[in-house]
């Protein structure tokens, strides 16, 4: 019998949460990011599951959308970082995917291989200072590429304070936006070529004008921001495994690595079979949740790389072999990550193969 931990991922909840998402889009269309393996839930299986609801996908590199390309997936496919050489833009072309540009010497390698692009995004930069051409020279890049017969262009832009919906840093990057569309867009159905929103614009209503949303964190059921009282996002993944041995020690004694937790009590420690050689943080602090059937117990010491002890002194029923989850419906992965001094997109991401990931649905 193998080791009981497992990452659960639920394609129901992720088909659940595109149709949620999809409602508060509106006439927007939707495009699924499934970048780093679908933030760690296998991007195969997920774009899969979407491909029927979705309009197209997006990823960070190219060597992402051809791995889906070659698995059959047929729906257009953003790659969000663009070309990294001339080789990269020949690949892309070459699978039919649409590049985000965000520099000249993307557009240069463009000019010098003319490739046949059906649909070029624009990034441009509205103060997030990462990627992107200033507002000021979207005029100039828009008019080479159309004059290069490219048809397709929709600028785009990106969130940098996602997580605070009333930071003024949103309402600066707004105003540019909306100055940047009324000088450069045409309309597609009253809506112009644009997108700026991310999960957290989607979920938070930031009401960015633009013809698609672009969706990532939310589709697996995390949200960064509150999100209105009707939409009901479930957690995709859900990480759990079952207790592997338990033990009464002396108040006085520690536990764990370092001693960091002290037993303030005669307390009982259960030890589970996870750690941070699967992905569940070392950064975890002590009195992070752990779901059981009969309740919350806390994180006490240090992660090791294959397991972490939790005080289950006042759980009497917890025993050898008891399921527990460490982030799924209860604790939700954002609540773990909060305990971990980051967000729960970093905890998905990092989770690792040694752990087997079961499609559920
Ligand atoms: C350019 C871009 N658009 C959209 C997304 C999706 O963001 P989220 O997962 O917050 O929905 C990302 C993710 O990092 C991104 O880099």
């Amino acid at each position: 019998m193998p080791r009981p931990s497992r990452f659960i991922i639920d394609l129901a909840h992720l088909e659940h949460n595109l149709t949620q998402l999809s409602r508060l889009a509106g006439p927007r269309k939707t495009m699924a990011v499934v970048k780093a393996n679908a933030y760690g839930h296998g991007a195969l299986g997920c774009a899969k599951a979407l491909e029927n609801q979705i309009n197209a996908f997006a990823v960070a590199l190219t060597e992402e959308a051809i791995a889906l390309r070659e698995a059959g997936i047929t729906k257009p496919i953003l790659v969000l970082q663009g070309p990294h050489s001339s080789d990269d833009l020949t690949e892309i072309a070459r699978y039919g995917l649409w590049p985000a540009l965000s520099n000249r010497q993307q557009i240069h390698w463009l000019q010098h291989q003319t490739p046949n692009l059906e649909h070029v995004w624009l990034k441009v930069d509205t103060g997030m200072h990462r990627l992107g051409f200033d507002p000021q020279e979207v005029g100039e890049i828009n008019a080479v590429l159309t004059a290069m017969g490219i048809q397709r262009i929709t600028l785009m832009s990106h969130l940098a304070d996602a997580e605070d919906s009333d930071s003024t840093l949103n309402h600066r990057q707004k105003q540019r936006w909306q100055n940047l569309l009324e000088r450069n867009t045409g309309a597609s159905d009253g809506y112009p070529n644009a997108s700026f929103s991310n999960s957290a614009g989607t979920v938070g209503q930031l009401s960015f004008e633009e013809s698609w949303v672009r969706l990532g964190y939310s589709l697996y059921g995390g949200s960064l921001v509150a999100p209105p009282p009707t939409l009901d996002l479930r957690p995709v993944m859900t990480f759990s495994s079952r207790i592997m041995a338990t033990r009464w020690i002396e108040a006085g004694e520690t536990v764990g690595y370092g001693g960091r937790w002290v037993a303030k009590r005669r307390s009982r420690i259960a030890t589970i079979p996870v750690g941070y050689g699967d992905g569940y943080p070392r950064s975890a602090a002590d009195g992070t949740p752990i779901g059981t059937p009969y309740g919350t117990i806390l994180l006490a010491g240090k992660v090791s790389m294959d397991m972490i002890t939790a005080d289950v002194t006042d759980k009497p029923d917890i025993e050898f072999g008891t399921e527990v989850t460490l982030w799924g419906d209860s604790p939700r992965i954002d609540e773990v990550a909060t305990h971990c001094d980051t967000i729960g997109y970093e905890l998905c991401t990092r989770i690792t193969d040694r752990t087997p990931r079961l499609f559920n649905r």
